[in-house]
């Protein structure tokens, strides 16, 4: 029998203990959730943290970028997740275009969010205009997480999905990235795409959590989109993906035994029938 994850039965997760996670190198669990059913299976389990990612607009939605999303989109997948989960801290993925316009717009997409039950939003990237963003939504007491290195909203510019700070004038900007952030006050920061050493660098560099995501073992926590854990979204396959389950495949069969029960006339049987 395996034991049960010893966050799962712990206290609700709050933004205070996750700087006190890292002081103690107690790696903090990230996962993607969309829906309320995910959400209270991956709670259950012992998730410290739930991400509303706008990787919805590609798992769910079947778009091949987040740009896609919008803040609407957000706020109804924010608040089914919400319902579902009691224990973990729940983050929303601020989607594109929804906080570079001025802080203004983005104190006013944020407080939607928040109202929709998230209790802290991400945002990607470190321009001055996003800068500005983070201070105006940390001066309105929404604690905000950072984003950098892979930036999927950032895709036209990166000229696809690849690995950032290879080089070593990119792997310094990321590093002062990473400081500027941390001074905007966020909370914690996503390391996403990034050699091992130079997440190894960005985290021993700032005070708040690292999480990484394509981003080597030393972070102070990971992240995993929960389709990909899973073995449910087979579109994209990065090299840091791995499948803990294949349920895509148990859900093809599943329906195919169903399917094939109906067509012979076994499906429903007397047990799943009324009397
Ligand atoms: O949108 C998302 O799911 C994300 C995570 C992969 C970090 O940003």
């Amino acid at each position: 029998m395996s034991a049960r994850p010893a966050g799962s039965t712990g206290a609700k997760r709050t933004i205070l203990d996750f700087g006190a996670m890292k002081e103690r190198r107690e790696k903090i669990v990230v996962l993607t959730a969309y829906d309320y059913t995910f959400a209270r299976l991956l709670d259950d389990a012992g998730a410290d943290m739930l991400l509303v990612g706008d990787s919805l607009g590609t798992v769910i939605c079947g778009h091949d970028t987040t740009l896609t999303v919008t803040v609407d989109m957000m706020a109804y997948h924010v608040q089914a997740v919400a319902r579902g989960r009691k224990r973990a801290f729940l983050v929303a993925d601020m989607p594109f275009l929804s906080y570079q316009v001025s802080p203004e717009d983005a104190l006013r997409n944020a407080g939607r969010l928040l109202q929709a039950g998230a209790e802290a939003v991400k945002v990607e990237g470190a321009t001055a205009p996003i800068l500005d963003a983070v201070r105006r939504l940390v001066g309105a007491d929404i604690p905000v997480m950072g984003h950098l290195g892979l930036t999927p909203q950032s895709v036209h510019r990166m000229g696809g999905y690849k690995v950032q700070g290879r080089d070593p004038g990119q792997a310094s900007q990321l590093l002062r990235d990473a400081r500027l952030l941390e001074e905007a006050g966020v909370f914690s920061l996503v390391l996403e795409g990034l050699p091992a050493e130079l997440a190894r660098e960005i985290s021993a560099a700032v005070s708040v959590p690292t999480i990484g995501i394509g981003a080597g073992v030393d972070c102070d926590g990971q992240v995993l989109v929960c389709y990909d854990l899973l073995g449910l979204f087979g579109d994209l396959s990065p090299r840091f993906v791995k499948r803990y389950a294949e349920l895509g495949v148990a859900t093809r069969d599943a329906t195919a035994a169903f399917i094939d029960d109906v067509r012979a006339g076994r499906f429903p049987d007397p047990e799943h029938s009324y009397k």
